[in-house]
């Protein structure tokens, strides 16, 4: 499946842009991104959760083309997911998914952060985009998680402490699982997703495998900014890229 020959040199070549930098990617202009951007490459993806929303993704993932191993504590408990996604889609541990993934896709409660980022922060460490889907809610992680990811920056440079060394890009943190299968690919217009990061080459491959996911996105700003991509700010829920772009300036 994903080790035939074509696959892998699809990989590397969406790999390869990545490397040529976001510059590049930019200076090109949007339709130009489009055009050389090789969503159609297939890219090995480890999610690390498959529950609601990583289920919804990973559904997008595999639309789009792309070889997903979900991880569970139970992969057997998987079974119904990967047979529904047909054979692009396996289960496996959290340590078999990230062993997988060109990238990885981080969609567990952040209160489970800190230990998976203990377990397998070295190899997490090695991969060029760790997509970052997690937000810290206090009804279901604790005052305490929500306390303390605010006193590091917010989310997104939290997300930083708790896997050290990872090519964080945050993306899709407030758009519902329940919506996000069916707003992909809308006609008239894409759905705009904000994205915040660091590292050039993880924000230019999040963002070719966002476009191949049927969305447009739209970078806000770095890491830092992570802090207004989770649920309840302005830039929450669903909007064209133009509406993104001038919330994101009021927030500067
Ligand atoms: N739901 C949404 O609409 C939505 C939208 C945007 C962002 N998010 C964010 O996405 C994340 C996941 O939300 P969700 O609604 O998909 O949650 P969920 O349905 O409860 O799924 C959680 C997933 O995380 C895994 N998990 C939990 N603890 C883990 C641990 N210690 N180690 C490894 N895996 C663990 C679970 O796997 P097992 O228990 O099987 O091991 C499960 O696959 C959250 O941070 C949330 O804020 C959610």
């Amino acid at each position: 499946m994903a080790g035939n020959c074509s696959a892998d040199h699809g990989r590397r070549g969406f790999l390869q842009l990545a490397g040529g930098g976001l510059g590049v990617a930019l200076a090109a202009g949007p339709a130009r991104v489009r055009a050389q951007t090789p969503t159609a490459s297939p890219l090995k993806i480890g999610s690390v959760g498959a529950g609601r929303m990583g289920g919804a993704l990973g559904a997008l993932f595999v639309k789009a083309g792309h070889p997903v191993m979900f991880s569970s504590r139970h992969p057997e408990n998987l079974k119904d997911l990967v047979t529904r996604l047909g054979p692009l889609a396996q289960a496996g541990t959290v340590e078999q998914a990230i062993a997988f993934g060109d990238i990885v896709v981080m969609v567990v409660p952040y209160s489970a952060l800190e230990e998976i980022g203990k377990a397998h922060g070295r190899a997490l460490a090695t991969k060029p985009l760790v997509l970052d889907i997690c937000n810290p809610i206090a009804r279901r992680d604790g005052d305490a998680i929500v306390k303390w990811a605010n006193e590091q920056g917010g989310a997104g440079l939290a997300s930083a402490k708790l896997l050290p060394g990872s090519r964080i890009v945050r993306a899709f943190n407030a758009i519902s699982y329940r919506r996000v299968g069916d707003i992909s690919h809308r006609a008239g217009g894409l759905v705009g997703v904000p994205i915040a990061g660091d590292d050039p080459k993880a924000i230019a491959l999040a963002e070719g495998l966002i476009r191949g996911m049927g969305f447009e996105p739209v970078l806000v700003g770095n890491l830092a900014f992570g802090k207004y991509l989770v649920p309840g700010t302005p830039l929450a829920e669903e909007h064209t890229p133009a509406e993104i772009r001038q919330i994101a300036a009021r927030l500067r």
